[in-house]
């Protein structure tokens, strides 16, 4: 059945492939931004495009709320676009919030799955997450509000530079082993990262369009169908880019003490591993890439970019 989605977000990484997606798909779609974000984007053809504030409220009560939707999805999620979307669209079936993995850290359990518990903060898991999402709960549970939370791992592919072995998203690292200078890193090389496709996670959320309200309520983790280790990861990247960087291994706690600059690297050192069946039960998605496809993908992309 072709649905009306309102996507909040729309120029992002995966909004605008859900986007496509779903147009594909027959679904109309609606999209805002505020016309800031200039990052590589899928093609936004059959899209009809709303420039604005998604946090304006007179924006939302004036033309959005206007608009015959019934599916929204919130890329990026705060606790007032939460609220605002349960005050201006109380006529959707579905609201699809993203969340995140960095939720459930540190796993006690591998792989996890929603069943992990995730709503104690710690020093390291997601708190701005944890409350956006116990919000929608909160309201899913008095009001019925119709919420449904993707929580997609470390997202790689086509448009971003991918993870680097500090926990940020720096071209310079790559760019370091393509030209196969050494490296001193911080000792991950057995911790488990599982990435997931852009492409795929927006496959599984556009998937989402025809679940109705089976899964109102619900918070699924999006990803790759399996966990690499970090060194499996690294030595992708270093075959890719034909590097015979030195790497040095350094102890991660000493590494971290010396170069707190690095502030990636305490998410960095928790394992990513996720059962992925219940996104498979609920959406019947099916990931096509695997971590280290998305990773050649991502690099494939910072080539003919001209980023490396
Ligand atoms: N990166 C990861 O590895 C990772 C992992 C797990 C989960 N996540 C989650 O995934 C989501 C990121 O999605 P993404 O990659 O698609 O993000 P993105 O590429 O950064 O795109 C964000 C989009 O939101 C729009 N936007 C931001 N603020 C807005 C506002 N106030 N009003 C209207 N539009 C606004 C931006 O356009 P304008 O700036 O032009 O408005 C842009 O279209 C986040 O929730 C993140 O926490 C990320």
């Amino acid at each position: 059945m072709a649905r009306s989605l309102l996507i909040f977000g729309i120029t992002g990484e995966l909004g605008s492939r859900v986007a496509q997606l779903a147009v594909a798909r027959g679904h109309k779609v609606y999209g805002v931004s505020r016309g800031s974000n200039t990052r590589d984007r899928a093609d936004l053809a059959g899209v009809e495009m709303f420039t604005g504030d998604k946090l304006d409220r007179d924006f939302l009560e004036k033309t959005l709320s206007k608009l015959p939707v019934d599916a929204i999805l919130d890329t990026i999620p705060s606790i007032n676009g939460i609220n605002n979307i349960h005050e201006f669209f109380p006529q959707v079936k579905n609201v699809f919030l993203v969340s995140s993995t960095g939720t459930f850290v540190p796993l006690q359990t591998l792989p996890a799955d929603e069943t992990h518990p995730w709503r104690e903060e710690n020093h390291v898991n997601f708190h701005g997450k944890i409350a956006n999402d116990k919000l929608a709960l909160e309201l899913f549970a008095k009001d019925k509000f119709p919420v449904t939370i993707f929580r997609p791992t470390n997202i790689i592919g086509d448009g971003r530079v991918p993870l680097d072995l500090f926990g940020a998203r720096d071209i310079e690292f790559f760019r370091a082993l393509r030209d196969s200078k050494p490296l001193t890193l911080p000792d991950c090389r057995e911790i488990l990262l599982q990435s997931g496709c852009n492409w795929d996670l927006a496959k599984a959320m556009t998937l989402a369009l025809d679940a109705g309200d089976k899964i109102a309520g619900e918070i699924i983790v999006i990803s790759t169908a399996q966990a690499i280790r970090l060194q499996d990861y690294l030595a992708t990247a270093m075959e890719f880019l034909q590097s015979s960087s030195e790497i040095t291994w350094v102890d991660a706690d000493e590494f971290y003490k010396a170069h707190p600059e690095h502030t990636g690297l305490p998410f960095l050192r928790q394992h990513m591993c996720f059962n992925i069946d219940k996104a498979r039960k609920l959406l019947g998605y099916t990931p096509e890439f695997t971590g280290k496809e998305g990773l050649l993908k991502a690099l494939e992309w910072c080539k003919e970019s001209g980023l490396l």
